[in-house]
């Protein structure tokens, strides 16, 4: 009698798993799809936001008032009056090395170049040597201690590439580590195979052999393993070359696996008109992209993922032309291609303040550069990327009262709280500032 007086009753407050409330302002994009041109700074602000939960998944998004009146929590996280957003997306990362190359940060200091270190056998090449020697379960370690760290800073869906391999037995021990973290923590991996990087030291002088190898038995076994989600080339003249590159994409894409680009990151290489022509999902970096590739891009549906922090950290002038991708439509995408050579920084937060002053994006582009947009060019624009009923319980608290903060603030990391699929795994005290 009283169940069937409460569940006539439409008012009565059902049960959730979790209730967020307490933020002063709820920021989300809207959608399954990415957005560009004008659409990337729409966004939904809800002041005093909240989200409610159910199995891992949201179930409703609103005023805290309203949702308080009709959920009962099992759990609450309260955002003392912080800023409530999607976990970040970060589409490009190659966190499985060991060994880091600061040596290499101080040459480019005094003078050196990226294209000179790595001439003369640095660069990508050193950290082939540290992934070679390493054990498997010592590259899962170094990978789970730095996936934390992603999730402290507010990531909670990161591509992780291979590719400090370049042999098969190395490549799918880095897929094999990957596979294993995302076992075992809250970080979700989409893992890419990027055994085109560069060519190893044994195949430097028939490079040619490589890319048959790539070809003819890399790729079909990474694809026969299930380890990768998608294959990765670096196009540039010191490396892979377009025709080349497009010999290891098109095999990829016959294997069934996604395409993504290292394109026209150092020079106009061709690879924002190949990354188009081979229907790769994103085209990355771009800082020397023209206008015809922007083009393609927009025309064949790839996602540019644009990473701010590389320029500045190999110390070249030219970036990629973010505002004039975006006002051409482009739906852009913003990451922090964390790795030991060209980006040691994995915090999203940084990435976007920079997007912030170096394309000119607005704070609500740079949210939808670091959520949805990035969420698509993984494939996962249908679960991932935005607050909304039935997509997954992603969601970061800021230490900051409104979202025009995020692009505003430099140098602190202002995540307080970080929900995966429903579990809260980061909370910390302290006063939004
Ligand atoms: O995204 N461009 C190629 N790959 C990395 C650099 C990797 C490295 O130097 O170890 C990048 O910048
Ligand atoms: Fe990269």
């Amino acid at each position: 009698m009283l169940d069937a007086m409460a569940s006539s009753n439409p008012a009565a407050p059902r049960p959730c798993d979790l209730l967020v409330h307490g933020a002063a302002e709820l920021a989300t994009p809207l959608g399954c799809t990415p957005l560009g041109g004008a659409a990337m700074g729409r966004i939904r602000v809800v002041p005093d936001g909240a989200v409610a939960v159910v199995d891992g998944c949201i179930v409703e998004v609103g005023a805290a008032g309203e949702l308080e009146a009709r959920w009962a929590p099992a759990k609450r996280l309260d955002a003392r009056g912080g800023l409530l957003v999607p976990g970040f997306v970060d589409a490009h990362s190659h966190p499985v090395f060991a060994g880091t190359r600061e040596e290499e940060f101080e040459l480019r200091t005094l003078g050196a170049t990226y294209v000179e270190i790595a001439r003369s056998g640095g660069g990508i090449l050193s950290s082939v040597r540290g992934v070679r020697e390493a054990g498997e379960e010592q590259l899962l370690q170094l990978l789970l201690a730095r996936a934390e760290r992603f999730l402290d800073h507010g990531t909670t869906t990161l591509e992780a590439k291979s590719g400090y391999g370049l042999t098969l037995v190395d490549e799918l021990k880095s897929l094999r580590a990957i596979a294993a973290a995302n076992r075992l923590q809250a970080l979700e991996l989409v893992p890419t195979f990027l055994g085109a990087h560069d060519y190893p030291l044994e195949h430097r002088d028939h490079k040619a052999r490589y890319v048959d190898l790539l070809v003819e038995e890399m790729l079909p076994a990474v694809a026969a393993s299930g380890l990768a989600q998608g294959a990765d080339v670096f196009v540039e003249a010191h490396v892979y070359d377009v025709a080349a590159a497009r010999r290891i994409l098109l095999k990829a894409k016959e294997l069934g696996l996604v395409r993504r680009l290292h394109a026209d990151q150092l020079s106009l290489s061709g690879g924002a008109l190949l990354a188009a022509e081979v229907g790769a999902a994103s085209a990355d970096h771009l800082e020397h992209v023209d206008d015809a590739g922007a083009e393609a891009l927009l025309a064949a549906g790839v996602v540019p993922v644009l990473a701010p922090l590389v320029p500045l950290y190999l110390r070249q002038e030219r970036e990629a032309p973010g505002r004039r991708l975006v006002d051409r439509g482009l739906p852009v995408a913003v990451s922090t291609d964390f790795n030991p050579g060209s980006c040691y920084c994995l915090n999203m937060q940084e990435a976007l303040a920079f997007a912030a002053l170096r394309y000119r994006f607005t704070a609500a582009e740079c949210l939808v550069a670091a959520t949805l947009n990035p969420a698509c060019a993984l494939g996962l624009g249908a679960t991932h990327g935005t607050l909304e009923p039935g997509k997954q319980a992603d969601l970061l608290v800021l230490d900051m009262p409104n979202h025009r903060r995020l692009a505003y603030e430099l140098g602190r990391n202002a995540a307080r709280a970080v929900v995966k699929r429903g579990i809260v795994v980061r909370e910390r005290p302290g006063p939004t500032l």
